[in-house]
């Protein structure tokens, strides 16, 4: 037995004649009596399979449900009479079957099953045994999944907010992608740690989700948790002495710029504008018009993913374009802010107006995830695309601006794999115009780029 739940059982078996899988299934039946009866069988060996396929298929059709794993050849050629098709053919009664090339294929099959309590029998003396270990494995993930959800659920304080398959398009500035299997909003570091900790301790990936504009969400959404420090504790500007700020991690640049502003605290201008929070940005070491987040960063509290909070330094950090290695592998709670200098807040005000208009000029209203592309050494990627004659190319819904060519736009309705198709596209065209391998700068949840641009 592989498996076992109140609902579900999961049998493996190395039965191969039709003789032993009568005794098999006739033994399930008395154990069982009131389940359904699952059987996926793979017959052994061609010869077998034409010399028993009459009895295989009266004994085979006194499953429920029956699917078929084509024939383990076990170094013999294929024979005429032998294969699958043919015991299917010698069925004498209606019998529901299907023939499952795919472990995938097998897997559709099953979670397309009516909701009852059912044995799943796997059979057969081939390679049958790697399904029936994925599929038990999948579903030991899945109950660990569900005890955890269940127990941390029971943990976790008022005003946590946890929800279960959550959208995720909408907070994103691309809007586009599906679901979030587990969704956190922790009211405080107490909880996080708490789901931070158990998390990892049940294999549970885990991502911190800021303003969602520099990411793109698969359309088959993340199957794990998203945590979001979007709740009010998270969102603290404070004044410090020596005219330094503290700001949580889930505090707006926009909020953050007004209330320098307000100080009279200059240094923060060109951050204005930029659709982020800023525990992201951290990560992101956002950026724009010459500056970069963490030139304006004194200190970083952050927790680690076995919950322990640190305090450090800038020095401390590994920054590098549009990355902090350290915030990889940690989540920010919060920084110190330090100003370059003071300036009335008018002064100020202007500053933010011309880097404001700047980017306005400059950059697409369109839901967009910013820059889609670093830029390659000593050159721009938004000049590279131009020049390529890609303003404009559009697949599905996505479309490379026509303002701003390093910026993919979501026309309406885009799916994440438009905008991944484009970005595809886009880069094979450079890399063939220019030899020019551009790198994506925005992340994909749940998965490496590699992965989907091969
Ligand atoms: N260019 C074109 N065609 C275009 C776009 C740009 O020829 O369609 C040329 C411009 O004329 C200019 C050069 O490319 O000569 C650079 O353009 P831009 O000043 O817009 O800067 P960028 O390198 O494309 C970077 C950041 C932006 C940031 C701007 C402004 C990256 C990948 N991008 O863009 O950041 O807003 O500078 O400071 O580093 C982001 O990170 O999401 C982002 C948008």
């Amino acid at each position: 037995m592989l498996f076992e739940s109140d609902t579900l059982t999961v049998v493996e078996d190395y039965a191969h004649h039709p003789a032993e899988i009568e005794a098999l299934l006739a033994m399930v039946r008395e154990d069982w009596p009131d389940r359904e009866l699952c059987v996926i069988f793979q017959p052994h060996r061609y010869s077998r399979t034409l010399q028993y396929r009459e009895s295989f298929a009266n004994v085979l059709a006194k499953a429920d449900r029956l699917l078929l794993k084509e024939v383990y050849a076990a170094s013999e050629k294929p024979l005429e009479g032998g294969r699958c098709k043919d015991i299917m053919e010698a069925f004498t009664k209606p019998v529901n079957v299907t023939l499952c090339a795919e472990y995938e294929d097998m897997l559709e099959q099953i979670d397309g099953m009516v909701d009852r309590d059912r044995v799943i029998l796997f059979v057969g003396a081939g390679d049958i045994d790697r399904w029936a270990a994925r599929y038990s494995s999948r579903l030991q993930r899945e109950m660990t999944h569900r005890n955890w959800w269940g127990r941390l659920q029971g943990r976790l304080q008022q005003g946590t907010v946890c929800r279960e398959n959550e959208s995720l398009a909408e907070k994103t500035t691309l809007r586009v992608g599906g679901n979030a299997r587990y969704y956190i909003e922790p009211r405080d570091s107490e909880d996080l740690s708490r789901i931070l900790i158990t998390a990892k301790e049940a294999g549970i990936d885990t991502f911190i989700l800021g303003r969602g504009s520099n990411i793109i969400v698969p359309d088959d959404g993340f199957n794990g948790i998203v945590i979001r420090l979007s709740h009010d504790n998270w969102r603290r500007v404070t004044q410090l002495v020596n005219g330094r700020l503290w700001a949580g991690a889930g505090v707006r640049l926009k909020q953050l710029c007004a209330e320098a502003r307000r100080l009279g605290m200059s240094g923060l201008e060109y951050l204005e504008g930029i659709p982020g929070s800023l525990g992201g940005s951290l990560r992101m070491n956002a950026g724009a018009m010459g500056g970069w987040m963490f030139d304006i960063v004194e200190e970083v509290e952050l927790m680690t993913y076995e919950g322990k909070r640190l305090r450090m330094a800038r020095d401390e950090f590994t920054i590098e374009y549009r990355r902090c290695c350290e915030l990889g592998e940690a989540v920010a709670l919060g920084a110190v802010i330090q100003p370059s200098k003071q300036l009335t807040p008018s002064e100020i005000g202007q500053k933010m107006l011309e880097f404001s208009y700047s980017r306005k000029e400059s950059q697409p209203r369109e839901p967009s995830a910013g820059c889609i592309f670093k830029n390659p050494e000593g050159d721009h990627a938004g000049r590279l695309i131009d020049v390529s004659g890609l303003k404009g190319r559009k697949r599905g819904g996505a479309m490379v601006s026509d303002v701003h060519a390093n910026f993919i736009v979501n026309t309406g309705g885009a799916a994440a794999e438009d905008i991944i198709g484009l970005v595809r596209e886009v880069r094979q065209e450079i890399r063939e115009l220019h030899g020019v391998e551009l790198e994506p700068e925005v992340l994909l949840l749940g998965k490496k780029w590699g992965q989907v641009l091969a």
